[in-house]
């Protein structure tokens, strides 16, 4: 099928990405011609495990191109899929402006019928307001469908999330975009739920929040386990294997951050309140998520006492693993409440150190240092920030030795509490 994506964010560029990967013949839109002209140059501007060979094989094969002309993409594709971001507002509500405006330049370059797909996450109701607006700006009246198909691939997973995908929802206003949708999706044997647009758009927030949500219980487990002397992973284990709750999103750290859970939260209980209802579950979910991250750095400052020119090192920088986002990143939140206790620090990230530079500006406070084994020299504490699978492999040997004194505290729990006793540290994690 020919279809056309315009944004080529996170899920954008995968899901153009993916969808050529099955055969589909795919336009890529983006309005930034620099990120464009990156793109058709073959450069890749995020980092996404497979993406980069991924987009070559496909460019190659003569299934994606990139463009920065919208009406390109309309004109030469039968579907056309918005995935441009919503970013918050200061009141936790979402900017549609950018669906908004996408949705009238789609409407402007329109001739004939076309289905146009909404992928981003948008609040409950917006698939209306795309279809008057298209309504509105065609001026060559032509035929479309509006279709909510929300998009549920995790950063750092996001080419294997949207290859072999748990379910695909289509939410539709009439059966007439329906047969097209599953054609588009048929080549990834998934479950296929057709739904009305309102109910999709839910689907996806509904969702997030219910992630955001066992992540927030497992975080305040953490706190009576460590109250009471038992083992938060042993818990979550032991609750896990339980298949009405299930294993995933039970790990305790230093809490959820990243440009989804955050805001779509803030989103959900917006849009709870516009439509009547307070939803305080969700907003508990939020205050338990803010107080693991004090929780934690009350840990380092219980040990390490003043904070004022103490040298820590950070292990990880990234919202989570297998990525280069620092959009609301825990790890990034960590370092600067870490620097305005007046601490000076040695971080490293194995992806995400260029973009962290953007916002913890490189200075006598604050050294990046390439070589994840380097990080400790000279510190007194070492702290890991970000659940990345390579930090277990840290030398700990070497790390113990150029500490002042060797003390580690896990924020992701990535290492074995007794066996780090054994080996002389003072090892401090969460729920443990
Ligand atoms: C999330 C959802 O998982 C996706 O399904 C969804 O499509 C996406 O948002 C989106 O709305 O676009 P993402 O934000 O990429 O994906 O990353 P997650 O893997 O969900 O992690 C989010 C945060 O939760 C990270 O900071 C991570 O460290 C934290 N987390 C995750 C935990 O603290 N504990 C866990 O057990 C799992």
């Amino acid at each position: 099928m020919k279809l056309t994506i315009i944004g080529t964010g996170y899920v954008g560029l995968v899901t153009g990405a993916c969808f050529a990967e099955v055969g589909h013949h795919v336009t890529c839109v983006d309005n930034n011609a620099e990120k464009v002209k990156l793109l058709q140059s073959g450069g890749i501007p995020i980092y996404e495990p497979g993406l980069d060979e991924l987009v070559a094989r496909n460019v190659a094969a003569g299934r994606l191109r990139f463009t920065h002309s919208t009406k390109d993409g309309v004109d030469n594709s039968d579907i056309v899929f918005i995935a441009v971001p919503t970013p918050p507002q200061p009141d936790g509500s979402v900017d549609l402006s950018f669906i908004e405006s996408v949705a009238r330049e789609i409407a402007a370059a329109m001739t004939s019928y076309k289905i146009v797909v909404d992928k981003s996450t948008v609040p409950v109701k917006t698939g209306d307001k795309v279809a008057e607006t298209i309504k509105r700006y065609c001026k060559a009246h032509a035929d479309f469908d509006v279709v909510s198909n929300p998009e549920f691939l995790r950063e750092g997973f996001a080419v294997e999330d949207l290859m072999k995908p748990d379910r695909i929802v289509i939410g539709v206003r009439t059966q007439r975009p329906v047969a097209a949708m599953r054609e588009v999706y048929a080549p990834f044997n998934a479950p296929i739920i057709v739904t009305d647009i309102n109910s999709a758009e839910l689907i996806k927030h509904a969702a997030n929040s219910f992630l955001a949500l066992k992540i927030s219980y497992i975080n305040a487990i953490s706190v009576i386990c460590e109250a009471s002397g038992a083992n938060v992973i042993e818990v979550a284990n032991g609750i896990g294997l339980d298949a009405r709750i299930g294993r995933r999103f039970l790990d305790a750290g230093l809490g959820f951050g990243g440009s989804c859970f955050p805001k779509d939260l803030s989103a959900f209980i917006k849009i709870s309140e516009q439509l009547g209802y307070d939803f305080a579950l969700l907003k508990e979910v939020q205050r338990i998520n803010a107080a693991q991250m004090d929780r934690f750095l009350k840990k380092i400052t219980d040990t390490l006492w003043v904070l004022k020119d103490k040298k820590i090192g950070v292990l990880g920088l990234a919202f989570k693993q297998n990525t280069d986002d620092v959009r609301l990143s825990p790890a990034i939140e960590l370092c600067q409440r870490l620097l305005k206790d007046g601490a000076s620090l040695r971080v490293h990230d194995p992806k995400a150190m260029d973009k962290a530079k953007d916002i913890l500006k490189p200075g006598p406070a604050i050294t990046y240092v390439e070589d994840m084994n380097a990080v400790a020299d000279g510190c007194d504490a070492l702290v890991v920030a970000t659940e990345w699978p390579v930090f277990k492999k840290l030398d700990l040997d070497r790390a113990r030795k150029s500490l002042t004194h060797p003390i580690l505290f896990d924020g992701r729990n990535l290492f074995d509490p007794q066996e780090m006793e054994q080996l002389g540290w003072i090892y401090k994690s969460v729920g443990r």
